[in-house]
């Protein structure tokens, strides 16, 4: 930790990060539906690992710039990043999540019912790379926006059954992709290490994949996502 930090010499204070990001709240502020998503969630025993609201509000961003029309979203829990993404979207939009756990994604049909937006949501139990491979069966229409948020092993699986869902010129984000910088360890034991470390030999010279990694400190801590944008 540094009293001062500058540029040259950036804080590592996970306190000072949280006061910005509290600083910078009022950019980003919930209303009463995101507040009850996340305590909905809170209350129903999931765990605390849905995005900040700094966060949410760039998912937003990004799918408004984007002109999205249809998100496919990996990784439900509550419905808090879910709510966030289909509020970006015209009166024709929809978002697809995908979600392994049952109560999950009861208590994140719960909540975006409650928030109005239920009707644009359809959220997909079971396990994700199986839900990936019945949309493809069914002919979808392709996504302009994706969100990639649940188990980081099977990452590259992921992003390999996303291509055929998704229109040239979609966006993907990829989250957490940083795991508190462990990722520059090749022969890291942790399995979500592997995972992330998979998907970047994917990435690296893919034909159809152009990806950056940006890090980031805040309210979650350090981590860091991975912005792609799919080929024509
Ligand atoms: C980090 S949370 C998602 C947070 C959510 N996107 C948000 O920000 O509000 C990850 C979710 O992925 C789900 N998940 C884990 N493995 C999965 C799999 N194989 N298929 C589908 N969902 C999975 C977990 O049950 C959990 O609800």
């Amino acid at each position: 930790m540094t009293d001062s930090p500058t540029q040259d010499h950036p804080p590592d204070d996970s306190g000072l990060w949280a006061r910005v990001d509290d600083y910078f709240a009022v950019l980003a502020p919930e209303d009463d539906a995101l507040v009850a998503t996340r305590r909905r969630a809170d209350e129903a025993g999931l765990p605390d690992i849905a995005v900040a609201p700094n966060q949410g509000k760039l998912l937003q961003l990004l799918a408004t710039l984007t002109g999205a029309r249809r998100v496919l979203e990996i990784g439900t829990l509550g419905g808090y990043s879910t709510l966030w993404l289909t509020r970006a979207l015209p009166a024709d939009g929809r978002v697809v999540t995908l979600e392994l756990e049952q109560h999950h994604a009861q208590v994140a049909r719960e909540s975006l019912d409650a928030a109005g937006v239920g009707e644009r949501v359809d959220v997909l139990v079971g396990p994700a790379a199986d839900s990936l491979s019945a949309l493809a069966e069914q002919d979808v229409e392709p996504f302009d926006l994706v969100f990639v948020d649940a188990d980081k092993q099977q990452l590259a699986l992921y992003l390999e059954r996303t291509l055929p869902l998704v229109r040239p010129g979609a966006v993907v984000v990829v989250d957490n992709v940083v795991r508190l910088g462990a990722v520059v360890e090749p022969d890291h034991p942790d399995d979500r290490v592997q995972g992330v470390r998979r998907m970047v030999d994917l990435l690296t010279d893919h034909p159809r994949f152009d990806a950056t990694v940006v890090q980031t400190v805040g309210v979650k801590g350090y981590d860091g996502f991975a912005l792609l944008r799919v080929l024509p």
